[in-house]
């Protein structure tokens, strides 16, 4: 099939990499000159496991195309996908602006009938808004159909080699078989295509990414109850998570969730039910409770220095909004940097992969290491952010020997408190001050 990929981000340039390595032939369309360039180069903007070699291989081969002309995706191209942006406006509702002038621009260069399909995550409601801005502009056969995208950056290649469910709203017919024949190398064992309307589709990638907001949540505010009654979240989690009707997964205490998905369609929901006279007030609280854990560590860090943490130096292990990408859009570290400097400290830190666009965020006010043991030294605590799996299990005498005080702050509840302990460390993690 011969298909194009309009926005060649995260969720864009993934896709366009596994569709073209299943044999169709792929045009990665996207307005970022430098980031097309590097890509014709064999430059991955992103860094994402495993997609570097399916990208070159798949190049090399004649499969897999860059441009930023959007002339030439089009017109060489029979599906269309679009995934590009919809970042929060200032309202909390979802920014439509690039979703709608890019259609209404690709609507001038259709050149026979063609399936648009949506792949951003819209509002209920958007994909009758791209018909309508499309079908001013072309006399031909343009369906448009809405396809949400489920992928999760750092496995978003396995994510989207083996979804654990494709869906697809419409109820066009010749939509469904080409979008059906698509995806059948994705679901060879059996996970579900599901068919339904465009705005049940619409709303069920805002409702899955709501429901596990809302378990992060749910488990942060308990965990934060755990630590003033003297109970050990931990535990609750694995009390709770044997239970199959709960789940034992995304129920961990941490500090609070960041992406480029999660803040954003938390409330661009709140929003859409605003609109409608409604009131999401589960939602509401999920997302106040996720802004008061974000700054919990430092307010812990605050309560240990007694209000005092003007020249204190503050280590940071972990930037990026979770382990297994470079993404920081909406992370927790950068919160907690901000608040850290706010209050005088000085901030070293250290991430394996994400520290160029760190960098770029915090042009010269933070000391950036590419070793953790470098951005250690001197230390008067550490706060692990992000669970990378090389934190896991670091060498503690050695940190011990770097750092002026031995304190960590554990944000993600990778260490045994016990072993901290004896290795002469002061531990503090989340929701566990019992045990
Ligand atoms: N990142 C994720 O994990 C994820 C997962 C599921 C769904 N989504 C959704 O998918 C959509 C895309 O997300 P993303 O993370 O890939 O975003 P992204 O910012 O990484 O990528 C978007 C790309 O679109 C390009 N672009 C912007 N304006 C353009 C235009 N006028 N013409 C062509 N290209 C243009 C940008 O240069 C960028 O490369 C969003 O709606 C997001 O909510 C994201």
């Amino acid at each position: 099939m011969k298909l194009s990929i309009i926005g060649t981000g995260y969720v864009g340039l993934v896709q366009g990499a596994c569709f073209a390595d299943s044999g169709n032939t792929v045009i990665c369309m996207d307005v970022d000159e430098k980031k097309i360039n590097g890509l014709k180069k064999g430059v991955i903007p992103i860094y994402e496991p495993g997609l570097e070699e399916m990208v070159r291989r798949n190049a090399q081969d004649g499969r897999l195309l860059f441009t930023t002309n959007l002339k030439t995706a089009v017109e060489n191209s029979k599906v269309l996908f679009l995934c590009l942006p919809t970042p929060q406006l200032e309202d909390g509702s979802a920014d439509l602006s690039r979703v709608l002038s890019v259609s209404e621009k690709l609507a001038v260069f259709i050149n026979e009938d063609k399936l648009l399909v949506s792949k951003s995550t819209v509002p209920v409601g958007t994909v009758d808004k791209i018909k309508q801005v499309v079908r001013k502009k072309t006399k031909y056969d343009v369906e448009v159909v809405s396809n949400p995208e489920f992928l999760k950056e750092g496995t978003a290649i396995q994510d989207s080699l083996k979804p654990e469910r494709i869906i697809i709203g419409t109820r066009n017919k010749k939509a469904i078989e080409v979008l059906k024949d698509l995806y059948a190398p994705f679901v060879r064992t059996g996970n579900p295509i599901l068919l339904m309307s465009e705005r049940s589709a619409e709303m069920t990638k805002y409702a899955a990414n709501a429901f596990l907001a809302t378990k992060i949540s749910f488990m942060n505010e308990l965990s934060n109850l755990c630590e003033t009654v003297g109970a050990d979240i931990d535990w609750v989690r694995k009390g709770i998570g044997s239970d199959p009707r709960i789940g034992n997964q995304f129920l961990f205490a941490g500090v609070g969730y960041g992406g480029s998905c999660f803040p954003k369609d938390v409330k661009a929901l709140v929003r859409t039910s605003q609109e409608v006279n409604g009131d999401l007030k589960i939602l509401k609280a999920v997302d106040e409770v996720n802004e008061r854990q974000k700054r919990l560590l430092v307010r812990k860090l605050e309560h240990y220095y007694k209000g005092q943490l003007k020249n204190k130096i503050i280590v940071l292990w972990g930037l990026s909004f979770k382990p297994q990408t470079d993404d920081m859009r909406e992370a927790p570290s950068l919160v907690i940097m901000n608040a850290l400097l706010e209050a005088g400290a000085h901030v070293r830190a250290h991430d394996p992969i994400a520290l160029t666009r760190a960098k770029a965020l915090f042009p010269k006010k933070v000391e950036f290491f590419e070793n953790c043991y470098d951005a250690l030294k001197g230390g008067e605590a550490l706060l692990i952010i992000t669970e990378w799996n090389e934190f896991r299990r670091p060498d503690f005498p050695r940190m011990k020997s770097l750092m002026k005080t031995p304190v960590i702050f554990d944000g993600r509840n990778i260490y045994d408190p016990k072993t901290l302990k004896e290795a002469g460390f002061i531990y503090f993690g989340m929701g566990r001050k019992a045990e």
